[in-house]
């Protein structure tokens, strides 16, 4: 059992707890009005926009040592919602783990809509979350929280692959805002 503190209850942090807490792993929650309370947490998720990961690292970085850092971001630029924000060769994730170079650092969630993290499915298909990151068994960690949530788990592979999910990610975000695909739908995956 691991004890889980989630930073930022939005949409995803709301559906990332309730995956957590069918795995009867215990979760704290932390929202803006919580920037005085120690993170307790051996897993930390930042359910944030990407824009406030900086600040929360600023306040936060060095109570995150020891710890594995889950990053869900999407890291659009929202002024055009034409790209992301970070360099072509490099993710949200790498930026996050160079910041946080005593923590374990995942990817993962990012390619998920909340919805279907929230219902467990993508259509027909249980809902996959893709994992990547270079430590395995930070990522058997979180892939373990996840299929005690009832989702599937990948390992997509190291903390290179947070390149490609977050273009899946952002690919996912153009077609539900172009009307192509649902905000309850999106990428679903056969294994
Ligand atoms: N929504 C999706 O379907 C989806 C899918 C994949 C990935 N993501 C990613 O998941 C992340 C969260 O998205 P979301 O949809 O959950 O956003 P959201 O519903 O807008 O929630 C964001 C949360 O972050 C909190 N927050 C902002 N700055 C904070 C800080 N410094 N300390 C603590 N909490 C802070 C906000 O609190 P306040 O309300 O108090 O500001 C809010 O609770 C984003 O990075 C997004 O790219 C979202």
């Amino acid at each position: 059992m691991a004890h889980i503190s989630i930073i930022g209850t939005g949409n995803m942090g709301q559906a990332i707890a309730a995956i957590a807490g069918k795995g009867a792993h215990t979760v704290e929650q932390l929202n803006t009005s919580d920037a005085d309370k120690q993170v307790t947490g051996d897993i930390v998720v930042l359910a944030v926009p990407y824009p406030a990961v900086e600040g929360v690292l600023a306040q936060r970085g060095e109570s995150l040592a020891g710890k594995i850092v889950v990053d869900i971001t999407n890291p659009l630029n929202f002024e055009t919602f034409d790209s992301l924000v970070v360099p072509a060769d490099s993710s949200a994730t790498a930026v996050i783990a160079a910041a946080l170079p005593d923590s374990r650092v995942v990817k993962a969630f990012n390619t998920n809509f909340a919805s279907t993290l929230a219902s467990g499915a993508v259509g027909a298909l249980t809902t996959t979350v893709l994992i990547a990151g270079d430590d395995a068994d930070a990522k058997a960690q979180v892939a373990e929280i996840v299929t005690a949530g009832r989702l599937e788990a990948i390992d997509t592979g190291s903390l290179s692959r947070a390149r490609e999910l977050e273009a899946i990610g952002f690919l996912q975000i153009k077609l539900a805002a172009a009307e192509k695909v649902s905000w309850t739908g999106g990428f679903g995956i056969v294994a």
